[in-house]
C-alpha cells in the first residue's frame, strides 16, 4: 500500500495558510453543539439507546438497521474486518480510506477508475465483485451519482456500500439511498458539524448485516459525547440548520465556480454538489505556488485516477473565493 493513499487534506492544510484543503464547515462546530457536548458525563459509560433512536428517526429506520461507529473511517474499517468479500472493487477517484482498510483486513481490492467527468457507468463493475464502494456525492470530485444508477449495482450476492459522509451538503438529499435497506450507507457527522475530533459517524444497513458487523466491535465502540452529538443531530432544528447551510453552499459553489472558469488555463469537473471542487489546470502542482500565497488546496495526484494537474478546492464564503482565485491567477502567470 502506498503512503499516498494515506495522505489527506489536513497534511495540505499546514498553519497559517487559508485552510481551503479540508472540507469542514467553516465556523463549525457551532456554539449550541459545543455546549451540549461539553455538558456530557464522562464518569459513565456509554448508553447508546438515545443516539440509536435518534439516528433511526432521522432516516426513517428501524434501530435495527443502524450501527453506531467511530466515524465513517470506523465503518470501513469494521466493513473490512468483519466481511470476507471475494472481490471488492473501489471506485475512484475517491476518499482513500476504504481502500486502506480493504487491504489491511487482507481483501484484494480492485480499482475502477473513473475517468473525467467522473460519471459512473454501472456495467464498468466486474459482474463478480461481491463488495462495492462508492461515494456520493464523491470526494474528491464532487459528483452525485443519482439513486437508480448506485441501485443498478446491487444484486443478490453483492453488497455495495456508499459512503454518505458529504450527502448533507445537498438539500433534501433526493440521491441518498440511507431509506434503502438493500445497501450499506455509511454517514458521518464530522464535516456538517465540525466534529473530526470526536469520531461520530454511523451506518444503515439491512438488521442481518449490522449484527455481522456489531459482533465485531469492541465494547463501547463509540464515545459518550459522540453519542450526544447523534443526538444532537439528528434533531429538525438541526436538520434545518444543515439545509440552510446546504442553500448556502449552493450559492457560494456556483461563484466560486464561475470565477475559476473564467481563469485561462482552468477547468471545472462538471455537476459538482458537495462542499468542494475538483480543479484542472493545464499547468502541474499549482498547490505548491498557492501555498506560497498563502493558499492551501488539497493535491490532487494522490487519489488514484488523478495527477499533478488536479487539485481540490473547498467552497468558502465569497470573498475567501474572490482572494483565493486571485492568487490562482497570479500563480499560473
Ligand atoms: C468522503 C469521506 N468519507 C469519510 C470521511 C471520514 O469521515 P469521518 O471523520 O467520519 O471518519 C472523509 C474524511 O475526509 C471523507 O472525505
Amino acid at each position: 500500500m502506498t503512503d499516498a493513499l494515506r495522505h489527506h487534506g489536513d497534511l495540505d492544510a499546514l498553519p497559517g495558510l487559508v485552510d481551503l484543503a479540508v472540507n469542514v464547515r467553516a465556523g463549525t462546530p457551532p456554539q449550541w453543539l459545543a455546549e451540549q457536548l461539553s455538558g456530557v458525563d464522562l464518569a459513565r459509560y456509554p448508553n447508546q439507546d438515545a443516539a440509536v433512536k435518534a439516528v433511526a428517526e432521522r432516516h426513517r429506520r428501524s434501530p435495527d438497521e443502524v450501527l453506531l461507529t467511530a466515524g465513517a473511517a470506523g465503518a470501513f474499517v469494521l466493513i473490512a474486518r468483519a466481511l470476507r468479500p471475494r472481490l471488492s472493487v473501489v471506485i475512484h477517484p475517491q476518499f482513500t480510506e476504504p481502500e486502506i482498510a480493504l487491504r489491511a483486513a487482507g481483501h484484494d481490492v480492485h480499482r475502477l477508475v473513473l475517468p473525467p467527468p467522473f460519471t459512473l457507468d454501472p456495467n464498468l463493475v466486474p459482474v463478480d465483485a461481491d463488495l462495492v464502494v462508492l461515494g456520493n456525492p464523491t470526494n474528491p470530485t464532487s459528483v452525485l451519482h443519482d439513486r437508480p444508477t448506485i441501485r443498478a449495482l446491487t444484486g443478490p450476492r453483492r453488497l455495495v456500500v456508499v459512503d454518505e459522509a458529504f450527502a448533507d451538503c445537498v438539500r433534501d438529499e433526493p440521491e441518498s439511498l440511507a431509506d434503502d435497506p438493500d445497501v450499506v450507507v455509511v454517514r458521518s457527522l464530522t464535516k456538517t458539524w465540525g466534529l473530526a475530533g470526536l469520531r461520530a459517524g454511523y451506518l444503515l444497513a439491512a438488521p442481518d448485516v449490522v449484527e455481522r458487523l456489531r459482533r465485531a466491535q469492541p465494547p463501547w465502540p463509540v464515545s459518550s459525547p459522540a453519542l450526544a452529538a447523534c443526538v444532537a443531530c439528528s434533531t429538525p432544528a438541526a436538520l434545518a440548520e444543515a439545509a440552510a447551510w446546504a442553500d448556502r453552499l449552493d450559492h457560494d459553489r456556483a461563484e466560486l465556480r464561475a470565477a475559476l472558469a473564467a481563469v485561462p488555463g482552468v477547468a471545472v469537473v462538471p455537476g459538482a454538489r458537495a462542499a468542494f471542487l475538483l480543479v484542472r489546470t493545464t499547468a502541474t502542482d499549482v498547490w505548491q505556488p498557492l501555498r506560497e500565497r498563502g493558499f492551501a488546496v488539497r493535491r490532487g495526484d494522490t487519489f488514484p485516477g488523478l495527477d499533478g494537474h488536479w487539485f481540490r478546492v473547498a467552497v468558502r464564503e465569497p470573498a475567501t473565493s474572490a482572494a483565493f482565485v486571485h492568487a490562482l491567477e497570479e500563480a499560473l502567470r
